[in-house]
């Protein structure tokens, strides 16, 4: 039995179904007692992973654990050792943590301490582990989803500053592999798309796959951090304008690693938007 937290996300969707697809008993978490469109077959569980005794009978005869932190979940709570010890009393052997990449390459941000935190718990757990640390999600776009829908413009800053986000149905297809198959445990992975592009860049190709003009507007960073901080703390505004604006080489660069362990190219900004087009149109 595999439980996945963060089920119903981004990348728990595509996981859920990957591994419900394989065969595989699936315990899907979310907060919501029933949440929508979940595969025949697989289990939803009711619980909270910011309350870990919530997850003890989730966790309950559990095979695999996978791991994710969203929203607030990313800042204090209850020590991350804990978590894994409950996992361990249930039975868990292994477990999937979805960190960050910035957890590697920016050791000094306090926005990352928990996802540290949780790095070092599942090392120390130990369990089996793998750890991924994806570069910034090409969903991370759905931002510019309603500005898109109500008038064809995209507000965003540092157009021209490129990166290979990563699409989260491959986090998702590294993620199953790490929960069904033998040979990753203590691995690290970086997970990247396959090339570096900027808004701009990305603004043109959603342009393409909706067959309509729609418009880049650059934002200063001034105006990006206010529009951020109406959904977002202010630590986390000015670490994520400090990435987007200023990247370091090794967050400019495609990682191998999707590659590596899924035997096929990640997939492009392009695929993201086409499966994602919905939400823009
Ligand atoms: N976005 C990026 O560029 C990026 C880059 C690197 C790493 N990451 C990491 O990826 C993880 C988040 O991914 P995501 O933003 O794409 O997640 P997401 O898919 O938006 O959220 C996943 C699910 O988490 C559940 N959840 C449980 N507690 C929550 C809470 N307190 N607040 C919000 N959602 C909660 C929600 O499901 P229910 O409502 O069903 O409970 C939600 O559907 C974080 O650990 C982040 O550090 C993100």
């Amino acid at each position: 039995m595999i439980v996945v937290t963060g089920a119903t996300g981004n990348i728990g969707r595509p996981l859920v179904a990957a591994l419900a697809e394989a065969g595989e008993e699936v315990v899907a978490v979310s907060r919501s007692a029933r949440p929508e469109g979940l595969p025949a077959g697989v289990r939803a569980a009711r619980a909270e992973l910011g309350d870990f005794a919530s997850m003890k009978p989730v966790l309950e005869g559990a095979d695999a654990f996978f791991i994710l932190l969203a929203g607030e979940l990313n800042g204090p709570g209850e020590p991350a050792v804990n978590l894994l010890d409950i996992a361990k009393e249930g039975g868990v052997k292994r477990v999937v943590l979805v960190s960050s990449q910035l957890a590697g390459t920016r050791t000094d941000t306090p926005s990352h301490d928990r996802l540290r935190e949780f790095e070092a718990a599942v090392r120390g757990s130990g369990l089996e582990y793998t750890i991924l640390r994806p570069g910034g999600f090409a969903s991370n776009a759905f931002a510019w989803a309603e500005s898109v829908r109500t008038g064809r413009t995209v507000f965003a800053p540092f157009g021209d500053v490129a990166l290979p986000v990563v699409d989260p149905a491959d986090i998702a297809d590294v993620a199953a592999v790490a929960l069904r198959e033998d040979g990753h445990s203590g691995r690290t992975y970086v997970l990247t798309g396959p090339e570096a592009v900027g808004p701009r860049q990305q603004v043109a190709q959603l342009s393409e796959v909706l067959g309509e003009e729609v418009t880049y507007v650059e934002l200063t960073r001034e105006q990006a951090a206010e529009a951020m901080s109406s959904f977002m703390p202010e630590a986390v505004v000015e670490g994520t304008l400090d990435v987007l604006g200023a990247p370091l080489a090794v967050e400019q660069e495609v990682s191998p690693d999707v590659e590596k362990v899924l035997g096929r190219p990640a997939r492009p900004f392009g695929a993201w938007v086409a499966r994602s087009l919905p939400a823009f149109a």
